[in-house]
């Protein structure tokens, strides 16, 4: 089986977990399969994923190899893997574009990024190194709100025959026109915005498809979300927020037996708080009425370390999007897009896209 040469975009957290899991899991026999969904997905092992490629704009990110640049700062995340090997593939500088909120200067340099003044990247650079590199995966991990920016990587992804992972909510497998183009250019795309293995959304999916099929009404429900690293600063400026909020509503919504209305649904990241770092902490409340319209509440506080805990399902949307290219599918992959993303092209509940999923791994639905 051949390996699956990966380009990351925005070397934070999530791209720290996702190298340090890819080390973690190298060597792994069958004790070292806690922690992932799928060991083998239709014959690709983690370790068959290899970064050759990367973009950032932060000065201490840029020029380092992506195993050194993981750990610089303001990356906060768990080091829970002592022997992340050199990977050969050197942080290039990227294009700002909306990547980076001017709200962060006013924080030290240790919690925010820091631009380099290297040139920067433009889509003639980024197609060039896509080849260059042999790149067959492009992975999204730009900060929420970069709409621009997030279009400037998918566009060179197209023209250089990438599959594109968008572990963001920028609308881009589910939005009409940008599915389009990557279908005309026959380029898998999956997206859009990473659903957590265990994170508030799955957890709040899950409970509201049981009040559903308990027959409970569900009136009011809030989810709010504190944490400290840069993607919990970058979205106190509330003018970076608004596709991330519809994505983590809508991933409540449309589970629920019926749509609540906007003022009975709050979802949301709540606070930046420093010393919490990379751990997230979401604080959960659902109010509804049971047999005989009897009122019930149920109130829930779940404790997770923000970045591993996307990182093995970025390792199974990589590698569905291989699959995908061994298949010759172009467009949006709507099946691990429904499963692993918040805001899918199709949503569905996660019971169906989970069989769907293992058909489509078997091979028998694309
Ligand atoms: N942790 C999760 O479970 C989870 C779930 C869903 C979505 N996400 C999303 O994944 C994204 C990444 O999260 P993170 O915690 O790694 O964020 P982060 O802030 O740690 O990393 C973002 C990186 O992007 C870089 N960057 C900024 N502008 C850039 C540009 N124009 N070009 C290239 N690089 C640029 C920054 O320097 C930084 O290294 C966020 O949008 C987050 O909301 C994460």
């Amino acid at each position: 089986m051949s390996s699956i040469p990966v380009a990351i975009v925005g070397v934070g957290n999530c791209a720290s977990s996702l190298v340090q899991g890819l080390y973690h899991y190298a060597n792994g026999g069958s004790n070292d399969e806690q922690g992932l969904m799928h060991w083998d997905l239709a014959g690709y092992r983690p370790k068959d994923i290899q970064v050759v490629a990367a973009w950032d704009v932060d000065a201490r990110k840029v020029g380092r190899d992506v195993s050194e640049a993981i750990f610089a700062k303001p990356n906060c995340t768990a080091v829970f893997c002592d022997h992340v090997g050199m990977t050969g593939a050197k942080v290039s500088m990227g294009r700002v574009l909306d990547g980076v909120s001017d709200h962060m200067n006013t924080y030290h340099e240790d919690r925010r990024f820091v631009v380099s003044d290297a040139p920067q990247a433009t889509k003639a650079s980024v197609v060039e190194e896509l080849k260059r590199s042999g790149a067959q995966v492009m992975t999204n991990y730009l900060p929420v709100g970069s709409q621009e920016a997030t279009e400037f990587y998918a566009d060179a992804a197209i023209t250089a025959g990438v599959a594109f992972v968008n572990n963001i909510p920028v609308f881009i497998a589910s939005n009409p026109v940008w599915a389009e183009r990557f279908r005309a250019a026959g380029v898998p795309i999956l997206g859009d915005d990473i659903k957590a293995q265990l994170g508030a959304t799955i957890v709040h999916r899950t409970l509201t498809d049981l009040f559903a099929k308990r027959g409970v009404t569900l009136d009011r429900t809030y989810q709010l979300n504190t944490g400290g690293n840069t993607d919990f600063l970058n979205m106190t400026n509330k003018d970076r927020l608004a596709s991330k909020k519809t994505s983590k509503t809508e991933a409540v919504q449309s589970v629920a037996h019926s749509r609540l209305d906007d003022d009975n649904i709050h979802v949301g990241p709540s606070d930046y708080v420093a010393w919490q770092n990379d751990n997230k902490v979401c604080f959960l409340r659902m109010e509804g009425r049971m047999f005989g319209g009897v009122p019930l509440n149920l109130e829930l506080r779940l404790s997770v370390e923000d970045s591993p805990n996307s990182a093995g399902v970025a390792i199974d949307m990589i590698r569905c999007a291989k699959v995908a290219l061994d298949r010759k599918l172009g467009g949006p992959i709507l099946v691990p897009s429904s499963y692993f993303c918040k805001h899918p092209p199709v949503q569905t509940t996660d019971d169906e896209a989970f069989a769907a999923l293992e058909d489509f791994i078997a091979g028998t639905v694309n």
